[in-house]
């Protein structure tokens, strides 16, 4: 079986759906459950028996500890992550504990679990971290894709400690031997996605009939991937990746918010038409920016295209065509995930919008 962390949360359990549906290996999934961790994303695992759902946290040692050794996984896939660009930058404590206390915990318990496995289990681990193209910075507008030797030059408290935990992975394998794998994925999109992200916060503004605040002039670029595509790459960079490389994932697919934002819109004035006959771009606002923002993401995935064979199956057009139908035949996901703290969280993050 394999341990998947952070599973309850949005790429994880796309992650793990798709593993049970294709692979039929046992998973366990540790998960803190903080927010944007959501069991009902599950509900379709509840009596799969190669699914064992534990709630903790990435940093209890003993915790981990008593998995390992009691579940014995061939392979770690460490999604558990405060992964909000937003929240750093109103708490960034809870990123430095997780993404980089967290990680360090994670790849000690590792380090010995493998050191005393036998010779066969101990060349076949993996530990695979999944990570972002958040830690190379910003690009100019004419500036080539993040390439893997790209500098690591985060700008924001979220991608800071996401490049500090891609450090701690590189080095337990320069040290220890520890055989890892990471991957540097762009922005997904899909199902399960928590709104508090950019398009799943405008797909449910937008039926419900509230603003959709875009943040500065709306021209930043990020680069779109649906998170199936980003599920089946890890999988396949967890079967074939070269021991202690870096792998880029993304998809070819470099669009301004606002575009992204119309898109949506425009989607959604086809499937859910506005009683009033207007669109919902009419919705509209432009908002302070982001503190920081980066301008440009662009990812070039050449290198485990070359090497490990995997491209995105999706374009955008079909995958933000599922991605909106998929909101709007699940309202009770939606109405279920806006709790008071989601409430709480909007409120203090658009106030004055
Ligand atoms: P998410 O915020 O939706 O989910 C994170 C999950 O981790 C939640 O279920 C949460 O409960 C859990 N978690 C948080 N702290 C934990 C802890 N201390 N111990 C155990 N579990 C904990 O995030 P996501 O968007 O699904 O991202 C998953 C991973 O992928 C993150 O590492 C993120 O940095 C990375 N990533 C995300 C994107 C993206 O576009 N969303 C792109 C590239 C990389
Ligand atoms: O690039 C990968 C990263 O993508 C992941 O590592 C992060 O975990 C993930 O959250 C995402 O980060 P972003 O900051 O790019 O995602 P977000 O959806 O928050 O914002 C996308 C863009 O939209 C960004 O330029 C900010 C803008 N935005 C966002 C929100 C929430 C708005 O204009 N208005 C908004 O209300």
């Amino acid at each position: 079986m394999i341990l998947v962390t952070g599973g309850a949360g949005f790429i994880g359990a796309n992650f793990v759906l798709d593993w049970l549906a294709s692979q039929g290996e046992a998973v366990v999934n540790l998960d803190k459950l903080t927010y944007a961790g959501n069991l009902h994303n599950l509900d379709s695992l509840r009596s799969d028996a190669r699914h064992v759902f534990v709630q903790g946290d990435i940093g209890d040692r003993a915790l981990l500890d008593r998995l390992l050794a009691e579940h014995r996984p061939r392979a770690i896939v460490n999604f558990a992550a405060e992964s909000h660009v937003d929240r750093s930058i109103h708490g960034p404590e809870d990123f430095i504990q997780t993404n980089v206390v967290g990680t360090f915990r994670l790849l000690e318990a590792a380090r010995q679990y493998w050191q005393a496995l036998p010779a066969t289990e101990k060349g076949a681990f993996r530990f695979l971290h999944v990570s972002t193209d958040e830690v190379y910075g910003t690009l100019a507008p004419t500036d080539p894709a993040f390439t893997e030797d790209h500098r690591v030059e985060p700008n924001s408290p979220y991608s800071a400690s996401k490049a500090a935990s891609d450090h701690l992975v590189r080095a337990w394998h320069h040290t220890y031997g520890l055989p890892v794998l990471t991957t540097n994925c762009s922005n997904n999109y899909g199902p399960l996605h928590f709104p508090e992200k950019l398009i799943p916060l405008m797909i449910v503004n937008a039926l419900a009939g509230k603003s959709l605040p875009i943040y500065g002039d709306g021209m930043q670029i990020r680069d779109w991937l649906y998170v199936r595509d980003h599920c089946s790459a890890i999988r396949r960079v967890l079967e074939a990746g070269r021991l202690g490389e870096t792998y880029n994932i993304g998809g070819w697919n470099e669009k301004p918010n606002i575009e992204i934002v119309n898109t949506v819109c425009a989607l959604l004035d086809e499937l859910r038409p506005r009683a009033d006959g207007q669109s919902y771009a009419t919705q509209i606002t432009y908002v302070t920016d982001r503190p920081g923002h980066d301008r440009r993401y662009a990812i070039d995935a050449r290198k485990i295209e070359r090497e490990l064979g995997w491209k995105p199956a999706e374009t955008f057009d079909t995958g933000i065509r599922k991605t909106v139908q998929w909101y709007l035949d699940n309202p009770e996901w939606v109405q279920q995930v806006q709790t008071g703290a989601y409430r709480d969280w909007v409120a203090k993050q658009y106030a004055g919008a």
